[in-house]
């Protein structure tokens, strides 16, 4: 979401200054180039020099110091951002900002600025309550701003309180989100798309269960690159990973659970990847108790759902279909034999049974089948690049 993005970074005197350095180096390494302008008070508690040096760029502080005779600087940076940020946000600027004043080169630039901004307020407990606060807080997500919550606990002044500058990983996940929803160019954008993941359990009794390795992060991989190229996810997770905030999620545990949770959706959905390692049997009967130790134990199972044939050949109206192939031998075969008889547009082929690649690990290689083009193989790599190829697919396949 954030790489390639143009950002505008504006910092105003607070003591969370500091913080803000650290949001910079986070900024840049998630690939956005990002430039600074700080108030005076700013520069008070950080010297621009460090954000000069973290963001290698010129640190705008005033409005009238005009080195380039071509632009205006204000302006320009106004208009060279796809986002700005504002972090943290005074009380003051606030003020300044929801009543159209431009007096210095942050509150001028922002007046200029057309496209969203991010606030990050931070500031008294007292100060953030006050009416006057909310009502330029409300004043200003009228417009083109999204102004975050801050979060509660202990505050500079010793006691606590709502105001705290929130965590950094907080800060990027509303900024993704934010930036996710106003931008209209993604690929995936105005299409829903079901991604399931993990083992399902299928319960023995109240504490036992079978299941198999899978551990989701697959799933979970997938869900967030469709996310990043647009689209609104629904993620049927069987897995105990915790997942992005900004993704819906329904946490579900047997095969019965999962295809329940996907039928729901799959009128709406535009697209759905089966991620998931669905358990093959349930034992026909889960005991209501917990079983006593018994010298023998005899269980039978029953066939789950198949809920990737079900979708394929019995519902589907257009919408595009992935499943997964995880085998220990003859993958391939086995793979175009799946493609086939679940009448699916896309089986990724997956080893599993190896220690570097598969279930439970941050890397996979996997071959992708699809009707009418040969197999193409994707080196062994990280579970977020492999998502980013299979979606590449996906978005080609749509268009
Ligand atoms: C030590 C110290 C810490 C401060 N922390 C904050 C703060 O967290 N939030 C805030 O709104 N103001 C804070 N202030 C007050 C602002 O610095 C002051 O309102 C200033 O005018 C803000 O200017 P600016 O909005 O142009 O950056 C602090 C002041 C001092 C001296």
């Amino acid at each position: 979401m954030i790489e390639g993005k143009k950002i505008a970074l504006y910092v105003t005197g607070g003591i969370a200054v500091y913080k803000v350095v650290d949001l910079l180096r986070e900024l840049i390494k998630q690939g956005a180039e990002v430039r600074v302008a700080m108030t005076t008070s700013a520069c008070e508690f950080v010297s621009p020099l460090t954000f000069q040096v973290l963001s290698k760029y010129t640190v705008y502080t005033n409005t009238f110091t005009e080195d380039n005779p071509e632009v205006v600087n204000h302006i320009n940076i106004a208009d060279w951002s796809d986002f700005s940020v504002v972090a943290p946000l005074t009380a003051n600027t606030l003020a300044k900002l929801a009543n159209g004043i431009a007096d210095n080169f942050v509150t001028s630039a922002l007046l200029a600025t057309t496209n969203p901004v991010f606030a990050v307020p931070t500031m008294n407990a007292n100060m953030y309550t006050n009416p006057v606060t909310q009502e330029n807080i409300e004043r200003l997500k009228t417009r083109n701003y999204k102004v975050m919550t801050p979060d509660t606990g202990f505050l500079a002044e010793g006691y606590s309180g709502q105001g705290r500058y929130p965590e950094k990983s907080r800060i990027i996940e509303e900024l993704e989100s934010y930036i996710h929803s106003v931008s209209n160019a993604l690929p995936l954008k105005g299409k829903k798309v079901i991604v399931t993941a993990g083992g399902t359990k299928e319960r023995i009794d109240p504490v036992r269960y079978i299941s198999n390795d899978s551990s989701g992060k697959m799933g979970h991989a997938l869900a967030i690159e469709a996310w990043k190229q647009g689209a609104d996810v629904t993620l049927v997770s069987a897995s105990q990973l915790e997942s992005p905030a900004y993704i819906a999620r329904v946490q579900v545990e047997s095969a019965q659970d999962m295809q329940d949770a996907v039928l729901k959706e799959f009128d709406h959905a535009d697209a759905v990847i089966m991620a998931a390692a669905v358990s093959d049997y349930a034992p026909v009967k889960m005991e209501e108790q917990k079983m006593k130790k018994k010298d023998e134990l005899t269980l039978q199972f029953k066939k789950n759902p198949d809920i990737l044939k079900d979708l394929g050949q019995k519902k589907k109206t257009g919408q595009v279909l992935i499943g997964f192939a995880a085998e220990t031998h003859e993958l391939l075969n086995y793979a175009e034999e799946k493609l086939t008889a679940k009448n699916a547009d896309l089986i990724v082929a997956n080893q599993v049974g190896v220690k570097d690649r598969g279930f439970n690990v941050d890397q996979n290689e996997v071959t992708l089948l699809s009707k009418n083009n040969p197999p193409r193989t994707i080196s062994l790599r990280n579970k977020s690049d492999i998502s980013a190829e299979i979606i590449e697919w996906l978005i080609n396949f749509m268009n």
